[in-house]
């Protein structure tokens, strides 16, 4: 089989490891990709958000599956312009991609499926926003309603940093704050049958002891030696099904990977938010414990199919991966700094450097975004993967980077 896999970050490099070591996949291309993506995939050039750019590569390759990676491109519709040339693609419709493109609309499917989740007020005007923020209290939690990066959201008990931020948004959701640690759980579903993956914990915020803003995410864990065994189950059936019958029932079926981020309150477990895509960082470590070739797996859901593929199978190790970002990231970050020692990380025992926001100059590989490298381990437990990652990080040598200390520190302390 050959694949098309859209997108640049980390989570393609992810995708792309795994489905490079899926006997069934033949032949593997990533557009755009970036310098480490290029060690396991032919690259070619494409505008991500372009439909029909996408559509023609994916036919110009002879591609039999197309797995869009970012959210930006499901939300424009380059999932629909791909089946519409005929070729299957793991991805939701522009129409399903709202369920992340819009809190509003999730907020709205959310009610109409009876799935938990804080409650929440869509305002327009200030005092709209002043009148949510009282009924509420601190902590604020104010929501970009649009795509924002993961940086759309702000939760501080600063009013006047709370309104400010609603004023810098045209449409803003306001919600009631979640107490209780975040977990992500993530399903491949075709629309009908719902698969789930194992759960991870992501670390969204910049410095150690979760201080500092929100990022697109600066390291996760897999699995949860905290967590109720029985938490996938519950969230299959309280949350993740009940969401996906709500779609189809809209007419707006829900195909590709549906991300829910949770918080475990003390009455229950919530949904904070819905992505429509495989989630980055988590992605790096989820498939670093999945044993099922991931290819065939992907083109199922693709395909419609999923209800008569085997049971996935999981890896008993532990992966950690730790985010290392750029200076001033996730303010605007420095780019075009060397980056050193690539190789060396690289030979760390069970571990391997996936790419980010990465470009080759020349002989070198320079740091070209926010988020430059996700440095992935496994190994039997969590102490001991995590270990392994920062011996691999700190073999990195990259100009006024920094990467977060603690990345699965307390759940590793946790482990029996
Ligand atoms: P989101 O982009 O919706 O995932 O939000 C980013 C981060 O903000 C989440 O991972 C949480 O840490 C935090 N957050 C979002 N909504 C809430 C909430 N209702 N209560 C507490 N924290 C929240
Ligand atoms: N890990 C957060 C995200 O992918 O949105």
């Amino acid at each position: 089989m050959k694949v098309l896999v859209i997108g640049s970050g980390a989570r393609e490099h992810a995708l792309c490891r795994s489905l490079s070591l899926d006997p069934a996949v033949t032949a593997l291309y990533c557009a755009p990709g970036n310098a480490g993506i290029a060690d396991v995939a032919e690259l070619r050039t494409v505008d991500a958000l372009d439909g029909r750019a996408v559509a023609t590569l994916a036919t110009e390759l002879g591609a039999e599956l197309v797995v869009v990676g970012p959210e930006a491109p499901l939300v424009a519709g380059v999932a629909d312009a791909v089946r519409a040339a005929g070729v299957p693609c793991f991805g939701p419709s522009e129409e399903a991609a709202q369920l992340e493109g819009s809190k509003a609309f999730a907020k709205e499917v959310m009610a109409a499926a009876g799935v938990p989740t804080a409650r929440s007020y869509v305002c327009t005007t200030p005092e709209e926003v002043e009148e949510a923020l009282d009924a509420f209290g601190a902590p604020y939690v104010v929501k970009d309603d649009g795509l924002a990066a993961g940086k759309g959201v702000v939760v501080t008990g600063d009013i006047e940093a709370a309104k400010a931020h609603a004023d810098s948004c045209e449409r803003v959701v306001i919600e009631e704050f979640l107490d209780g640690p975040e977990v992500s759980l993530f399903a491949i579903t075709d629309g009908e049958t719902v698969v789930p993956l194992q759960p991870a914990q992501d670390f969204k915020r910049a410095l150690d002891g979760d201080e500092g803003p929100n990022t697109g995410g600066m390291g996760a864990y897999s699995p949860l030696p905290w967590a109720d065994p029985k938490l996938v189950d519950e969230v299959v059936e309280t949350v993740l099904q009940p969401t996906v019958d709500e779609m189809r029932r809209r007419g707006a079926p829900f195909a590709g990977l549906l991300y829910a981020g949770l918080a475990i309150t003390s009455r229950g477990v919530r949904v904070i938010e819905f992505n429509a895509r495989f989630g980055d960082p988590e992605t790096q470590v989820v498939l670093a414990r999945l044993k099922t070739p991931l290819g065939g797996v992907l083109l199922a859901a693709a395909q419609g199919t999923l209800a008569d593929i085997e049971p996935l199978r999981w890896s008993d190790d532990a992966a950690v991966t730790v985010v290392v970002a750029s200076h001033n990231y996730p303010g605007t970050p420095r780019t075009g700094d060397p980056i050193e020692g690539l190789d060396e990380a690289g030979k760390t025992p069970h571990a391997y450097v996936l790419h980010a926001g990465t470009k080759r100059d020349g002989d070198a590989i320079v740091s070209a975004g926010g988020r430059v490298l996700s440095v992935t381990a496994t190994g039997a437990g969590l102490a001991v993967a995590r270990e392994r990652a920062y011996a691999a990080v700190s073999r990195i040598r990259l100009d006024g980077s920094q990467h977060r200390t603690d990345i699965a520190a307390k759940a590793a302390a946790t482990e029996a």
